[in-house]
């Protein structure tokens, strides 16, 4: 239909009803991270239900599912990778509030802030290894070559990120290259292990990888905007927790391009030094130079490069389902 194939499309996408199409897997899927989560060292439990059991979205096992449906059902392996897709994004999430130094997550405080680093650090790993042993269960080593190269290049992502903090010249190109890596390749792998636990052909396999990958950038390009102008409360994280941290996303690489000399002194300066104290300002030059709408418009063309891959699958409520999910990612709040 004309009205699926344009990502900003104004009509509000319906996440619930789009999680209902993979609602009995989903709690299959949620019952497998309750077995996994289960350790005697105490610890483990209370940071692991902590995080988990505090909601999400829950969209990478989501996408997952939906492109096994897509290709006809989903088996239990599929099950089984889409608890280790959520199992690696949560490890990411532990790591990632300590390296941000981020106190809220999922509408919560963060499981730094309540335990400190060393918990958040140790339980991630425990998070990341617990994955892999259960990918190992799968006895397939083409699912495990691909879960390893999209752990090194998430962690390549962050470092690379890690080496942009306070660059005021980081360029758009660079700022895309992080977010390929530390957020897209992960979306990429769901989607890609959909097909592949499915025996789908490698040009269906490359399509729905391709379609994850563009995802996943619309979905971090809006999480970078969001950090700007969200409602903190629905977002249920910080706002203005990059900018505490000097990192260069593209609202900020944009103003600065487009800024007079004033305005782009206030956001060099301000990246330079992490300086969350000047929120108000900086907000005020990504607010005059449009950034949050160049963003939007990036994540958007990222959006419908994502859809336009989806012509490998044949027509189903489920390929409709992931259509409206790259929509969903470019009209998020939260
Ligand atoms: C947060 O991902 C990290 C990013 C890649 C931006 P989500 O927004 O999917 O986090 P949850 O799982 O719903 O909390
Ligand atoms: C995404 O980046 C983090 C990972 C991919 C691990 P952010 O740092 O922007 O994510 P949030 O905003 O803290 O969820
Ligand atoms: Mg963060
Ligand atoms: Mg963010």
């Amino acid at each position: 239909m004309a009205s699926q194939s344009t990502a900003n499309a104004s009509a509000p996408i319906d996440f619930n009803s789009i999680k209902n199409l993979t609602i009995t897997e989903a709690k299959a899927v949620d019952q497998l991270i309750i077995n996994e989560l289960s350790s005697d060292v105490i610890l483990i439990n209370q940071v692991g239900h902590y995080i988990i059991g505090n909601g999400g979205k829950r969209l990478r096992p989501m996408l997952l599912l939906l492109a096994a449906k897509a290709l006809g059902g989903a088996n239990n392996n599929h099950l089984v990778l889409a608890a280790v897709i959520e199992f690696i994004h949560t490890a990411t999430l532990l790591h990632d509030d300590v390296v941000d130094d981020s106190d809220r997550r999922r509408g919560k405080e963060s499981a730094n802030a309540v335990w400190g680093n060393a918990a958040s650090v140790l339980v991630g790993d425990y998070l990341y290894s617990s994955a892999f042993e259960m990918m190992v269960r799968t006895g397939n080593m083409r699912v495990m070559e691909i879960l390893s190269k999209t752990t090194t290049a998430i962690a390549e992502g962050e470092v690379l990120q890690l080496l942009n903090c306070n660059n005021p010249e980081t360029t758009e190109e660079k700022y895309l290259e992080v977010i390929a890596r530390k957020t897209a390749i992960l979306f990429s792998a769901a989607t890609r292990l959909g097909a592949v636990l499915s025996n789908a052909s490698t040009e269906v396999e490359e399509g729905l990888a391709l379609y994850g990958q563009h995802l996943g950038i619309a979905f971090q390009l809006i999480d970078d905007a969001l950090d700007y102008k969200a409602n903190q409360e629905e977002l249920g994280k910080n706002l203005g927790d990059d900018l505490a941290e000097g990192k260069p996303t593209l609202p900020l690489i944009y103003a600065i391009q487009h800024g007079n000399d004033e305005e782009a002194g206030i956001v060099i300066n301000a990246v330079k030094n992490g300086d969350r104290d000047a929120f108000n300002e900086v907000y005020a030059v990504v607010q005059s130079t449009k950034a949050i709408d160049y963003t939007e418009r990036r994540a958007d063309e990222e959006a419908q490069k994502a859809i336009d891959a989806l012509n490998v699958l044949p027509d189903s409520e489920y390929k409709d389902a992931l259509t409206q999910l790259a929509k969903f990612s470019v009209q998020r709040n939260y």
